[in-house]
C-alpha cells in the first residue's frame, strides 16, 4: 500500500511533498518520510502521521517522501522510508512488495538497517555493476513482485520505475510532480505510467529509459478542497453527505440512461465482487436484482479465481470504491485474461481498475477520506436499485427529491449516543437478524470492529440456536434488527437470549412517514449503524478517520 509523492520545480519541494502526502495518508499512516535535495539528499522521518515530521527550514527544489503502512518489518523509525543505499549513493520509497525480498537480502553482502523489502532494493541497486541508467533497468529482471518507486542519485537525479503499482507524472508551470494517485494531482499534463516504465528526471529533462515517447494529456483536478467543515471528524461528514451523495450517483446514473439496458442485455449470469464494504454491497445487489430471471453469485475478490473459460453470456461486476483494490484487480485482469465482460462500479472514474473495464459506471460521492466506507456504500446499493428499478422499467416511480428529502430528515432525526454510552466499555457484541437484515448487519458489524475494536459477531438469527448460544450469559449483549413487517420474527430468538441472562437491544428502525421504496431501505437501515461505531469511537477516545492498523486504499494482495 503506502503513499509516495515526488516534486521537481521552483517552489519549496519539502512543502509541495508534504502537502501533497497529506493527501496520500489515506494509503497509509503508520509512518512518514520525506527526502529533499540540498547538496545531497537529507531525509526527514517520524512514526506516526505527517503531523509528527519535522520540516527543514532549508529550501530544496527537488524532494519526494512516502506514508507507509507496515507490510515487510514493524512501524517503527528504522522501517520508514525513505531508505538509503549502504553507501549512501541511492534513496528510494516504494509502494508494493517484493516477493523475493529474503532472497535477493540473504545474497546481499551489506549491513541492513531496517526489515524492510524496500532497503534491499536501493541495496540491490548499489551493489549492480555498470552506469546507473543501466543498473536501473536490471532491476525490472532481479525483482519479483509488485512496486512503484521514486529513486534518487546523491546527485540529484530522479527516477520513476513501475511495475503493477500505480504511479503518475504531470508537469506544469510550476514543475514537475510524482504521485501513486492521481487525485492527488493539480492540473497540468499528465502520463500515468505503463508496467515496466522507467523514466529518468534530470536536469528538468524527462527521459523513457526504453526509448519510448511520454504521451501527456491534459489533466484537470477539480475536487474541492476538503475541509472539515462544522464536522469533527471526516467520517461523521461523510456519513452526513450520503442524501448529497446519492442525489450526485442518480444524475449520474440518469445520463446513462439506456446504456444500462445495453449494459445487462446481453448476459445470462452476473457475478459480483469486492472487499469489505464493497463485497456486502454486492450482497444486497443480488438481493435487489434476484427478481430478474439472471444466474447470480457473489463473491469476495481475494477468494475468487477463474480457472475455466467465461461464457459470453457472463457478466463480472466489480465494486470498488477507491478502484486501486489490489484484489480486485487481480480478479479484473484475470477476467480480461479470460476473455470476459466486466462492468466496474466505482467511485474514482481514473482508477487503475477502470482500465481494465468493458464497463464502467460511477457512483459520485465525491472523495471519502475517512477509512471506513460510509457514504459509498451507500451510493453502491443505491447503484443496485437503481439498476434493479431500472431493468424492471420501474424507474418512473423513483422520485429522487423525495428520496434525499427523507434521508435528510432521517439521518436529522438519528440520536445514537445514548446507545453508544451504553456499548462504549463492550469488547463483544453478536448481531443478529434475518434475509437482507443479515447483510446490513454484516456490514455494521464491520463499521463497529473496524472503527471501534469490538469483537462482533453477525449472525442469522436462526443460527444462533445451533451453537453460538453458548456464549450467552450476563455479560453478553446482542444486538437485533428485524424490519420486516413481521415484528414477531425475532421474538424466539430474543427470548431465548433474555432467558440466558444475556442483553438485548432491539434496533429500531423509524423510517419516515413518507413511503419508502423497499429497494431503498437498505441504504436508510445502515445509517444508525454508520453513526453508531462513529459514536462509539469518539466515546472511547478513538480517531474514528484512521483506525489503527488500516488504510483506505488496499493496494497489496
Ligand atoms: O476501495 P474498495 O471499495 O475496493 O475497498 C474495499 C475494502 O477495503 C473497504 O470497503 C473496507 O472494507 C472499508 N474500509 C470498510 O469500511
Amino acid at each position: 500500500m503506502c503513499g509516495i509523492y515526488g516534486y521537481i520545480g521552483k517552489l519549496n519541494a519539502f512543502d509541495e511533498v508534504y502537502s501533497g502526502l497529506k493527501m496520500l495518508q489515506y494509503r497509509g499512516y503508520d509512518s512518514c518520510g520525506i527526502a529533499y535535495f540540498n547538496d545531497g539528499f537529507k531525509i526527514e522521518k517520524a512514526t506516526g502521521t505527517l503531523n509528527n515530521l519535522k520540516k527543514p527550514t532549508e529550501k530544496s527544489e527537488i524532494a519526494f517522501g512516502h506514508t507507509r503502512w507496515a507490510t515487510n518489518g514493524r512501524v517503527n523509525y528504522e522501517n520508514t522510508h525513505p531508505h538509503v543505499s549502504y553507501n549512501g549513493e541511492f534513496v528510494v520509497v516504494h509502494n508494493g512488495i517484493i516477493d523475493n525480498a529474503d532472497e535477493l537480502r540473504q545474497n546481499l553482502k551489506v549491513d541492513f538497517k531496517s526489515e524492510t523489502d524496500t532497503e534491499v532494493i536501493v541495496n540491490l541497486l548499489a551493489t549492480l555493476p555498470g552506469e546507473t541508467d543501466s543498473r536501473i533497468l536490471q532491476l525490472f529482471d532481479l525483482l519479483k513482485g509488485s512496486y512503484a518507486l521514486i529513486i534518487g542519485t546523491k546527485g540529484g537525479t530522479i527516477y520513476l520505475l513501475k511495475k503493477f503499482n500505480p504511479l503518475n507524472l504531470l508537469i506544469n508551470s510550476d514543475g514537475i510532480y510524482i504521485s501513486s494517485d492521481i487525485s492527488s494531482l493539480k492540473s497540468g499534463s499528465l502520463y500515468t505510467l505503463n508496467d515496466y516504465d522507467a523514466i529518468k528526471i534530470e536536469n528538468g529533462e524527462i527521459i523513457n529509459l526504453r526509448g519510448e515517447e511520454i504521451p501527456l494529456i491534459d489533466y484537470t483536478n477539480d475536487i474541492k478542497k476538503l475541509a472539515l467543515g462544522n464536522f469533527e471528524h471526516f467520517m461523521e461528514k461523510e456519513i452526513y453527505e450520503t442524501p448529497r451523495a446519492i442525489f450526485g450517483t442518480y444524475n449520474y446514473l440518469e445520463e446513462q440512461n439506456n446504456n444500462i439496458k445495453k449494459i445487462f442485455k446481453p448476459f445470462k449470469k452476473l457475478t459480483f465482487i469486492g472487499c469489505g464494504t464493497a463485497y456486502h454491497s454486492c450482497l444486497v445487489g443480488l438481493e435487489l436484482l434476484k427478481d430478474l430471471n439472471f444466474e447470480m453469485d457473489a463473491h469476495l475478490a481475494s477468494n475468487y479465481e477463474i480457472n475455466k473459460p467465461i461464457s459470453k453470456n457472463h457478466l463480472h461486476i466489480i465494486v470498488s470504491q477507491s478502484g486501486e483494490t489490489a484484489d480486485c484487480i487481480k480478479v479484473a485482469e484475470s477476467i480480461k485474461a479470460h476473455k470476459g465482460k466486466l462492468l466496474v462500479i466505482t467511485n474514482e472514474g481514473r482508477s487503475t481498475i477502470t482500465r481494465c473495464a468493458d464497463y464502467v459506471l460511477l457512483t459520485k460521492a465525491e472523495k471519502e477520506i475517512a477509512v471506513a466506507s460510509t457514504k459509498t456504500y451507500s451510493c453502491q446499493v443505491f447503484t443496485f436499485a437503481y439498476i434493479a428499478n431500472k431493468l424492471k422499467n420501474e424507474n418512473q416511480d423513483l422520485d429522487i427529491q423525495k428520496l434525499v428529502n427523507n434521508l435528510n430528515e432521517y439521518l436529522t432525526g438519528l440520536n445514537v449516543k445514548p446507545l453508544a454510552k451504553e456499548l462504549k466499555n463492550l469488547d463483544k457484541l453478536i448481531l443478529v437478524g434475518k434475509d437482507i437484515d443479515y447483510i446490513t448487519l454484516l456490514e455494521a458489524s464491520l463499521k463497529i470492529r473496524e472503527i471501534d475494536y469490538v469483537y462482533t459477531l453477525p449472525m442469522y438469527s436462526g443460527e444462533l440456536k445451533h451453537g453460538t448460544l453458548s456464549l450467552i450469559d450476563e455479560n453478553s449483549y446482542v444486538l437485533t434488527l428485524n424490519t420486516s413487517e413481521n415484528k414477531n420474527k425475532l421474538k424466539t430468538v430474543i427470548n431465548e437470549i433474555t432467558s440466558r441472562g444475556g442483553n438485548v437491544v432491539e434496533c429500531e428502525i423509524n423510517l419516515p412517514q413518507n413511503q419508502i421504496q423497499p429497494c431503498f431501505k437498505p441504504i436508510f437501515n445502515i445509517l444508525p449503524f454508520q453513526l453508531l461505531s462513529y459514536q462509539i469511537a469518539l466515546e472511547k477516545g478513538l480517531n474514528p478517520d484512521m483506525p489503527r492498523n488500516l488504510a483506505k486504499s488496499v493496494t497489496v494482495e
